[in-house]
C-alpha cells in the first residue's frame, strides 16, 4: 500500500528551500529550556512540541501510548518565549510531529562521519498515510558548517553536504538518508528541527520555497574524508571491542542515535 510522499523529494530525497530571512525575526532560541539529549555530538535540544507537551525529546513511540511521529502537542511555556519559531513550525500547514531547536557543539569533520544515523521518524506511521520527513530551518549562520547526508553510510562517494547559513531550509527523508553535521563553530549552532507530514500542504510548500533536489555539495580535501573514513573505521572498532566486553554483540552496520 505505501505512504503518501511529496514529488518534490521522490528524485534525490532531499531539498534545499529558498533562504529565510532570518535577521528578521528574534533570536527566540536564547530565550528556551533546554534539556540534555544524546543527538549526533555534543548536544542540548528544546523541544517545542512533544509526546504530551511536556519538555522532554523521547520519541513518541517510547511513551504511552505509543504513536507515530505525528501530532506533537505544543509545550506552552515553550512557545510562549518562541511564537515565530512555532509559526515557522506551523508554516506548510503539515502535521507537525516532533519540534525542537538543537543546539550543537562545535566538532570535527570526523566526528560528524562517526555520528552518522538514520531516523527513525517512520515507526508506527499507518501505511497509506504521509510519511514524515524533516526539516531543518537554521537559526545561527554556519557557513562553514555542513549537514552531511549519505545515503551509504560507509561510502563517502555518497556524500552530500550543505551549507548552514542563517535561515538556511533543508527538508530531508532522514529514514533515507545517513546524516549529521560537521559545526566548525566557535559558538554553538541552533536550528528548528521539524517532523513534518507529507501531503498537498507539504507540496505547496516546498514548490513556493523552490525547493531544489540539486543544490551545489561543498567539495572537501580527499585526504581529509580518508583519514575520516580511517577514524569512523578506528571508533566504531573501538566501541564494538567495548561492547563485546561487557558481553554485548554489536552489528557493525548499528546506528548510535535514533
Ligand atoms: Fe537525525
Amino acid at each position: 500500500m505505501g505512504y503518501l510522499t511529496s514529488p518534490a523529494l521522490s528524485e534525490t530525497g532531499y531539498v534545499v528551500l529558498d533562504r529565510h530571512d532570518q535577521s528578521a525575526d528574534p533570536a527566540e532560541w536564547r530565550d528556551l529550556e533546554y534539556v540534555g539529549w544524546r543527538s549526533s555530538g555534543i548536544t542540548r535540544f528544546a523541544p517545542l512540541a512533544s509526546h504530551a507537551g511536556d519538555i522532554e525529546c523521547n520519541g513518541f513511540w517510547n511513551h504511552t501510548p505509543p504513536r507515530a511521529d505525528k501530532d506533537g502537542v505544543w509545550i506552552p511555556s515553550q512557545v510562549a518565549k518562541a511564537p515565530t519559531l512555532q509559526a515557522r513550525a506551523l508554516e506548510p500547514g503539515a502535521n507537525v510531529g516532533r519540534c525542537r531547536v538543537i543546539e550543537l557543539q562545535p566538532n570535527t569533520y570526523a566526528d560528524a562521519i562517526y555520528n552518522l544515523h538514520q531516523d527513525d521518524n517512520n515507526r508506527l506511521n499507518t501505511e497509506g498515510t504521509g510519511w514524515v520527513v524533516r526539516a531543518w530551518l537554521n537559526l545561527t549562520d554556519d557557513p562553514d558548517s555542513l549537514l552531511i547526508l549519505r545515503s551509504d553510510r560507509f561510502d563517502p562517494s555518497t556524500e552530500i553536504r550543505l551549507p548552514l547559513y542563517a535561515g538556511s531550509r533543508i527538508v530531508v527523508d532522514t529514514q533515507r538518508f545517513w546524516h549529521a553535521v560537521w559545526h566548525q563553530g566557535p559558538e554553538p549552532r541552533y536550528s528548528l528541527i521539524c517532523s513534518w507530514t507529507s501531503g498537498p500542504e507539504l507540496d505547496a510548500y516546498l514548490t513556493a520555497g523552490n525547493a531544489d533536489p540539486h543544490p551545489a555539495s561543498v567539495p572537501l580535501p580527499a585526504a581529509l574524508v580518508a583519514e575520516a573514513q580511517a577514524e569512523m573505521h578506528r571508533r566504531i572498532e573501538e566501541r564494538r571491542q567495548a561492547f563485546e566486553a561487557h558481553g554485548i554483540v554489536m552489528e557493525p552496520t548499528e546506528s548510535l542515535y535514533s
